[in-house]
């Protein structure tokens, strides 16, 4: 059985994703748990969410008093344990590993009560890759947000064949909760729907780069000017990373042996080279934070 009411929620893996998603679920007043197995990386998490959170108190967006309860609402643990014993919800954004998840989702259905829904951040593993180490596949499911997830409002439920009617539902109503615009796949399909779209736009834009067309800068502003897109697909990739791009592809090559999945050249250099974009200071645009 499910419970009616989400109050408390699990967010497991502390990157850019993971503490965005759990400081959004603060604000909105659920009780959050974020977990890493990392201190560091949630002691990085804390100090960037305090630092987004300041600049929105500058801006008048929000009062002191409302980050500092979202604040005592959030708990930055390292034990999966104590993060799920008592949760509703969990929200899974650790690396995009399939094994990794799989582990994950098997030792949470371990820890967590009985009603808990388990959903990963994924928009490329569907959670039927994931459902089966479970006992609860019926609550199992994706749930997909975008980069930054502070400002971006749509997320993505998908319903696997194993999810239940329900658990879609609950899921819907949990973004609803937290003050984001749901969308309902009924179907699963690897990439969903915005990430399908925008792969189209970048796979035109890394091909135009790659053909000596135009510039990296050139092409941006093709987007940015033509076509009203806030940031073009060059800085997005630094934005939302091309480590992560390149393991999405990664992944999609593996599963479809699709040769044109493939990551594209100038990404595998860029991999390689450890330049990730902003998190590295460098991508196709350099940074000096
Ligand atoms: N994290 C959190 N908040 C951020 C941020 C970040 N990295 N960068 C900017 N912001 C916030 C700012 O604090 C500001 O907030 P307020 O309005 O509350 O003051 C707001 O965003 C606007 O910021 P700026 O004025 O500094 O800059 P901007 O107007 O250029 O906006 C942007 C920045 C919101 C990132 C904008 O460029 C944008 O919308 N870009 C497109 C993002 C996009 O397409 N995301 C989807 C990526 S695909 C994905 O996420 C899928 C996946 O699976 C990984």
């Amino acid at each position: 059985m499910l419970k009616n009411s989400i109050n408390q929620i699990t967010v497991i893996g502390s990157g850019v994703m993971g503490s965005q998603i759990a400081m959004v679920s603060a604000l909105a007043g659920l009780k959050v748990y974020l977990q890493d197995i990392s201190e560091e990386s949630l002691k990085k998490a804390e100090e960037s969410l305090s630092g987004h959170m300041k600049k929105r108190i500058a801006k008048g967006k929000l009062s002191s008093k409302e980050v500092n309860e979202a604040f005592s609402r959030l708990h930055f643990v390292t034990s999966l344990e104590e993060a799920v014993k008592e949760t509703d919800f969990v929200i899974e954004a650790i690396v995009e590993k399939v094994d990794a998840k799989r582990q994950l989702f098997s030792e949470v259905d371990r820890l967590a009560p009985s009603h808990t829904i388990i959903a990963t951040n994924s928009s490329t593993i569907v959670s039927s890759k994931l459902a089966d180490v479970t006992n609860r596949p019926d609550k199992v499911c994706n749930v997909h947000f975008f980069n930054p997830v502070l400002v971006m409002e749509l997320v993505e439920v998908v319903k696997g064949p194993h999810t239940s009617e329900e658990t879609a539902n609950t899921a819907v109503e949990l973004v609803k909760q937290i003050k984001k615009t749901p969308i309902l796949l009924n179907k699963e399909i690897s990439g969903f729907v915005a990430n399908r779209i925008l792969g189209k736009i970048i796979d035109e834009a890394i091909y135009l780069l790659e053909n000596d067309i135009a510039t990296v800068e050139e092409i941006d502003l093709a987007c940015t000017k033509a076509l009203n897109h806030p940031i073009g697909p060059f800085a997005l990739l630094d934005l939302t990373g091309i480590d992560v791009n390149f393991n999405i592809r990664q992944i999609l090559y593996e599963e479809t042996g699709d040769e044109s999945q493939k990551p594209q050249n100038i990404i595998v250099e860029k991999y390689t080279n450890g330049e990730y974009g902003r998190k590295t200071g460098k991508g196709f645009y350099s940074y000096n934070f």
